[in-house]
């Protein structure tokens, strides 16, 4: 399944052919293209060049995995837990000398759109997800000092969307939509 964005302007690919699905195939993911989704990540420009991202992740042959599983909200696990790979978004909130980085967040969601577009274009589809368990990740996984988990990132191939139980199905084939043009850039 597909859902490409409808846009005014002749947009990039695959910028249109991303999307958040949930539904996975049970093929996996190479591990060379799971670290050419991490190399697409690093190439994103960061302030002072800090590179400020961490990616922690398991493939779901990997015993490891069903931590992943386990940190997420239960909306989530019902469908993320047939993804092919999970992984774990950090940030570096500080700077070596203890001074606050402000623009880490920024950097690291750059990173990830990075990963995501790469991932499209792999023919591999994935989702962000913000709904996990921040105490339960930090303790299953240990997270290293200075570090904070920002998302998950749930990665595979397109399944089958009839498998997905519902209310899941039925938003997999909702529309995409987004606020008009007019909202989001203003010419002055
Ligand atoms: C930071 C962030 C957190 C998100 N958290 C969740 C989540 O917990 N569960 C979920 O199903 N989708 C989550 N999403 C996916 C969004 O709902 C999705 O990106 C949005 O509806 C737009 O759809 P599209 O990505 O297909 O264009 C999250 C996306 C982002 C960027």
């Amino acid at each position: 399944m597909e859902k490409i964005a409808e846009t005014k302007y002749p947009v990039q690919e695959v910028i249109r052919r991303r999307w958040s699905a949930r539904s996975f195939d049970s093929a996996a993911i190479p591990a060379a293209v799971a670290e050419q989704l991490i190399e697409a990540a690093s190439w994103a420009s960061s302030s002072m060049n800090e590179q400020p991202w961490l990616y922690i992740y398991a493939h779901r042959e990997s015993d490891n995995f069903k931590k992943f599983v386990e940190a997420l909200l239960p909306g989530n696990q019902v469908w993320a837990q047939h993804a092919a790979v999970l992984m774990i978004s950090l940030v570096k909130t500080n700077f070596d000398n203890g001074n606050v980085n402000r623009h880490a967040m920024h950097d690291v969601g750059a990173a990830n759109q990075n990963l995501m577009l790469e991932a499209t274009s792999a023919g591999i589809v994935g989702h962000i997800l913000g709904g996990f368990d921040m105490a339960k990740t930090k303790e299953l996984f240990e997270i290293p000092q200075g570090y904070e988990p920002v998302v998950f990132i749930a990665l595979g191939y397109p399944g089958d969307i009839s498998t997905l139980p519902e209310p899941f199905q039925s938003r997999e084939t909702a529309p995409r939509k987004r606020k008009p043009l007019n909202e989001v850039g203003i010419k002055l």
